[in-house]
């Protein structure tokens, strides 16, 4: 129920249009349009830049602050103190996991991790040299011919066994896209390993010797999968609840938030930021950059940096450039140049008055591919990566978007075009 009300007055209508407003419990107020159409109009709001699509208990960020909150509780803590499992329960169920539900949930994704033996043969149709994203949006797609036992997206068991097959297979999927790109054999997911320790065997281990993980990557993979979880209604989740609403099937759903997330201007930043400090590659072609950054003519971004919702730091980039430190450290990898680069880019830009201005700061992107660099993984795995992290994101919200009545989404628009007129060929 509205506790408050917006009064709108258009020229041309003779009363003032009531619209309720409600209020979270967090963040701004919204402002329900609905009755718009009924006088005739629509609200215009290219890029939802002022849109909430949604009600949502999942993920609160406020930009102002820097605040990143899941189920409530701040990144940081979850970061420190939290793994990533258990922020997978968290975002599932809305509550931190007691011991015997973390060990449960823990067991039931290990018995999840093995594809279907079929799935094996979609690689054969790729380049060895094809991006793993493009094989990452055909594989999990393909998901959707395997598993018609739970498909039924009203019946809540069947969207739990559906999230429980995704976190569970995606990691499987992304170390196939990069054994099959170096033309090594599949490794089998092991089930005495951790989640991040089973990824890195599955990347890194071969069939002629034991894959002996490092405590010190495997943690640091952990906390990335962590940080890149879920973000509130981003482009790609966004993408996800859209396609979500006509009923399509789970597996593709996630499907298009792969695609989505692909993008520079998303997820597909993080391999565009190794890019950028390769192609600076030196300190003192980083004012050379920069003034590109500035110049509005010139296309070019200084990827990693700015936000639709951060007008702060991302905290998730504070928690990424301190694990960037440690890890760095704990590898004996000294003067790693891209992250002197790095670092050097990041104090130039946020003293300079054109990113001041625009509240431009590090986001997630920034930092992550330099630890992923450090780790053995090759840039273009890079948003194969933030997909695999981002799937229980993505799968919470089209689950939250199924448990509650719901309608298709379709925008309207503002339409420009011709009017009608007759055909005269
Ligand atoms: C992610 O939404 C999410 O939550 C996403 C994400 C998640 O977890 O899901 O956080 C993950 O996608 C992080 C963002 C990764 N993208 C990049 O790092 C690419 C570089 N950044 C940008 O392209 C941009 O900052 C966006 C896309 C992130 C945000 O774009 P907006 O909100 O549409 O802002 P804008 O394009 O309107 O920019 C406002 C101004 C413009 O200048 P003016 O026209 O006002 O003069 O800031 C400028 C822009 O030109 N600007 C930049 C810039 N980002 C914005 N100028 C130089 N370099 C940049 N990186």
């Amino acid at each position: 129920m509205a506790d408050k009300k917006a009064r709108l007055t258009v020229d041309g209508l003779e009363e003032a249009i009531e619209l309720p407003v409600y209020s979270g419990s967090e963040g701004p107020d919204v402002i329900d349009v609905r009755p718009l159409t009924g006088k005739g109009l629509f609200t215009y709001d290219p890029g939802f830049v002022s849109t909430a699509a949604c009600e949502s208990k999942i993920t609160y960020i406020d930009g102002a602050k820097g605040v990143l909150l899941h189920g409530g509780y701040p990144i940081e803590q979850l970061a420190e103190k939290s793994d990533y499992l258990e922020v997978c329960y968290l975002l599932m169920n809305g509550e931190l996991p007691d011991a015997e539900q973390k060990e449960k949930f823990v067991n039931t994704i290990k018995n999840h991790t093995m594809v279907h033996e079929q799935m094996s043969h979609f690689f054969n149709g790729f380049r060895r040299d094809a991006h793993p994203m493009s094989i990452m949006v055909a594989c999990v797609g393909a998901l959707s011919a395997f598993y018609h036992d739970s498909l039924d997206i009203n019946d809540a068991r069947h969207r739990e066994v559906c999230a429980y097959r995704l976190i569970a297979k995606m990691p499987t999927l992304a170390a196939m896209c990069y054994k099959y790109s170096i033309g090594m054999p599949f490794q089998y997911p092991r089930n005495d390993l951790s989640y991040a320790e089973n990824f890195l065997q599955m990347m890194f281990g071969n069939p002629c010797e034991e894959y002996v993980p490092n405590p010190v990557l495997a943690k640091a993979m952990d906390k990335i999968f962590l940080l890149h979880a879920d973000h509130e209604q981003n482009a790609s989740t966004s993408t996800v609840r859209l396609a979500g609403s006509s009923g399509a099937n789970p597996f593709a759903c996630i499907a298009s938030g792969v695609a989505a997330l692909w993008g520079p201007a998303h997820g597909g930043a993080n391999e565009a930021v190794l890019t950028m400090l390769e192609e600076i590659g030196d300190e003192s072609r980083i004012e050379e950059f920069v003034a590109k950054a500035k110049d509005p003519n010139d296309p070019f971004r200084l990827m990693g940096f700015g936000h639709r919702v951060y007008r702060n730091f991302d905290p998730r980039a504070k928690v990424m450039k301190a694990t960037c430190d440690q890890v760095l450290a704990e590898l004996g990898i000294e003067d790693e140049p891209l992250l002197k680069i790095a670092k050097r880019l990041e104090q130039i830009a946020l003293e300079d008055e054109y990113f001041v201005a625009r509240k431009l700061y590090p986001n997630v992107d920034f930092y992550s591919g330099i630890i992923l660099k450090a780790i053995g993984i090759p840039t273009s795995m890079f948003t194969v990566i933030f997909a695999m992290s981002r799937t229980i994101g993505w799968i919470s919200h089209w689950s939250e978007f199924h448990s509650s009545p719901n309608k298709i989404g379709r925008p309207r628009q503002l339409y420009t075009g011709p009017s009608a007129r007759e055909y005269d060929n």
